[in-house]
C-alpha cells in the first residue's frame, strides 16, 4: 500500500514539475488569455457597446451551447478561426496574436461565466 502511495506521489511530482518546466500550467495560460482579452476583445465585448453595425455577442458561457451565436458549432478551432479571420465586422487578428496567443484567449474564455 505504502508503495503504491509513494510511486502516485512521484508520478504526481514529476508531472507538478513538467508542469512548471514547460511554463504552461492551465492557469498561467487562462492569465496570459485574460490579459490579451483586456487588451484586444473587452473594448467590443464587454461594457458599452461601440457603435457598430452589429451588437458584438457577450462571450460568457461561449462553450456551454453547441453553436456560437452566428450558428457555426462551439469548438475551439472554430473560435479560433474566428479570432484569426474575424467575422464580418469583427476584425481579424492574425498579424497580432501568436500561437501560443489564441491557445491562451482560448484557455481564457472557457472560464468566462
Ligand atoms: C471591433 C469590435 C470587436 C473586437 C475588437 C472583437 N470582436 Fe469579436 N465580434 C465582434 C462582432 C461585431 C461580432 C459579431 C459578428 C457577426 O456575427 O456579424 C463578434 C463575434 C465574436 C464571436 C462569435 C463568433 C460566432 O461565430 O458567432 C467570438 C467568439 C468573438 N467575437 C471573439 C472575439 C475575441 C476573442 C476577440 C479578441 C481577440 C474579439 N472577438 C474582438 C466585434 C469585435
Amino acid at each position: 500500500m505504502i508503495r503504491i502511495m509513494q510511486s502516485a506521489c512521484f508520478v504526481s511530482a514529476v508531472f507538478a514539475f513538467a508542469l512548471i518546466l514547460s511554463g504552461c500550467s492551465p492557469k498561467e495560460s487562462e492569465l496570459r488569455g485574460q490579459e490579451l482579452f483586456d487588451l484586444h476583445c473587452a473594448v467590443c465585448h464587454m461594457g458599452p457597446t461601440p457603435d457598430l453595425k452589429k451588437r458584438p455577442p457577450r462571450l460568457e458561457k461561449l462553450f456551454a451551447l453547441k453553436q456560437l451565436p452566428s450558428g457555426a458549432p462551439a469548438t475551439d478551432t472554430q473560435v479560433r478561426k474566428t479570432i484569426i479571420e474575424g467575422l464580418r465586422t469583427m476584425p481579424a487578428f492574425d498579424k497580432r496574436l501568436s500561437d501560443q496567443g489564441l491557445d491562451d484567449l482560448v484557455a481564457y474564455l472557457h472560464t468566462l461565466k
